[in-house]
């Protein structure tokens, strides 16, 4: 039933469950793990505006064309590039690469949420250990963080196999919104602590002297992360899409449940940073630590949203994991004509064994490099620093150049049946603008990165792919 052409191809339940997952998608440890850090990381307020400028410039357009190309062909992303033209197959596996790798080390993140539901249960919050503490020896642990890992995975094998209305559409319908609550509520709680001010300051007063090649880029690249794109994500769900629904709006409404949610989290988090006086770069574990003391500070009643916190942490990573695993699963069920259980059950055993090397490089294999970076870190640079937004760039190229302007304005007017009023507008921004835009700002921040060796270590895997297209 994965196949086009012959017989039908599986659709989403409802157009309500559609915006759900693909939001469900866009929104998971990205927006509450990795854009505080990122942020803090990177002087506050000038990343937050050039954040948002890529989200509008860049990204917003990247997710329509990816929405238009995967409705278009109907097939994932390998697919959809192969029946448009062969010679562009690599930028699809460019974009199955990008998943597994990604895949390398966020279920580690997903298992931390995953055990933190627990620990809030057992004492996390009134423990004598500095919370802090607590984050560090957990995630250098040998065995724990691992065990965490490999049933947060299970639990996205399961989902993907039971296919996509199944199982990815229910889980984002409930709990997508728990969450919202939820940081709303850690909002209020955290700019009404005294000293809060500064962290609001911090958050939403720019101080662009902080801003270098390196900031750009990695803002570009948490846009590309967040937003789930650059890897053909977005060009797999739309693919499970029908003939009715109104591409740019949807990708409109994605886009702004996205950024909303990076905000609030960024709301939630740094006013009470600020106020109990914590340093804002402290990297990875700055939800793990700051989130957990704002509950301890209230309280009783803090240890049961620290709970509901984490529960709802661990499905926001659970429902963007499973688009990425469905992102290698769909390409071996197109492509190498896979049945769906037995591409999950392959697909989940490499990932689990990517990911174990990744929780262990936090401790045991610290001292193990690759490129002059531990395993997480290896997953994590290259693909948040090239493979999405490179992968943005040859998506953009591709619609730009090699698809017929009339097929596009087709089908983002679903045949002339809805408006798309910028049509112009969006069509310029990605012939011209956004491949100029990613090259520019990949050349900045790539000549800037200390990791030399990695970054051209990645350039030359798409150099490879892209000789060898034709075999893939
Ligand atoms: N957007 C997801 C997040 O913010 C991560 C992701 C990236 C998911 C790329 C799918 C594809 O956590």
């Amino acid at each position: 039933m994965d196949k086009s052409g012959n017989g039908k191809r599986e659709n989403w339940g409802s157009r309500f469950g559609f915006i759900m997952a693909a939001a469900g998608s866009a929104v998971g440890l990205g927006n509450i793990w990795r854009f505080p850090y990122m942020t803090g990381e990177n002087g506050g307020g000038a990343f937050i505006v050039l954040y948002l400028v890529c989200v509008l410039v860049i990204c917003l357009s990247v997710m329509i064309a990816e929405f238009a190309v995967g409705r278009r062909t109907s097939l994932a992303a390998v697919g959809a590039y192969k029946t448009i033209d062969n010679r562009w197959t690599f930028a699809g596996v460019l974009g199955v690469i990008s998943a597994f790798f990604i895949m390398g080390f966020y279920p580690v993140v997903g298992g931390w949420a995953f055990a933190y539901i627990v620990k809030s249960f057992s004492g996390l919050l009134s423990s004598a250990v500095p919370i802090g503490d607590v984050f560090g020896a957990f995630i250098s642990n040998p065995i724990q963080p691992i065990f965490w890992m490999i049933i947060f995975l299970a639990v996205n094998v399961i989902i993907v196999a039971k296919g996509i209305s199944g199982g990815i559409e229910k889980a984002g319908k409930i709990l997508m919104p728990t969450l919202f609550v939820l940081l709303i509520l850690i909002s209020i709680r955290s700019i009404t602590l005294p000293g809060a001010g500064a962290g609001l300051e911090f958050l939403f007063k720019p101080k662009f002297d902080v801003v270098n090649g390196q900031t750009v880029l990695a803002a570009l690249g948490q846009a590309f992360f967040s937003l789930s794109l650059g890897m053909g994500c977005m060009i797999t769900y739309g693919s499970y899409l029908d003939k009715k629904e109104d591409l740019t709006k949807s990708a409109l409404l994605v886009t702004m449940m996205d950024t909303g949610v990076a905000i609030l989290a960024g709301v939630a988090i740094f006013p009470a940073l600020f106020a109990f006086g914590m340093e804002p770069a402290v990297g990875p574990g700055l939800v793990f630590v700051v989130v957990p003391s704002i509950f301890a500070e209230m309280g009783g009643i803090g240890a049961v949203f620290s709970v509901l916190f984490f529960i709802a942490l661990m499905v926001a990573a659970l429902t963007s994991s499973v688009s990425l695993l469905e992102v290698v699963v769909a390409y071996l069920i197109d492509q190498k004509n896979m049945e769906r259980k037995k591409a999950v059950i392959v697909t989940g055993a490499i990932m689990t064994f990517t990911s174990i090397l990744s929780s262990l490089s936090m401790g045991l294999m610290s001292g193990v490099k690759l490129f002059g970076v531990g395993f997480f870190d290896f997953f994590d640079i290259l693909t948040d620093k090239i493979f999405l937004a490179i992968g943005g760039m040859l998506l953009a190229i591709f619609v730009g150049w090699f698809m017929k302007k009339e097929d596009l304005k087709d089908e983002l007017t679903n045949g002339g049946t809805i408006k798309f009023g910028l049509f112009e507008i969006w069509y310029n921004l990605i012939k011209y603008v956004i491949p100029v835009a990613i090259a520019i700002v990949a050349i900045m921040g790539i000549r800037s990165i200390e990791q030399t060796s990695l970054m051209l270590f990645g350039i030359g895997i798409i150099v490879v792919l892209a000789i060898f297209s034709k075999k893939l």
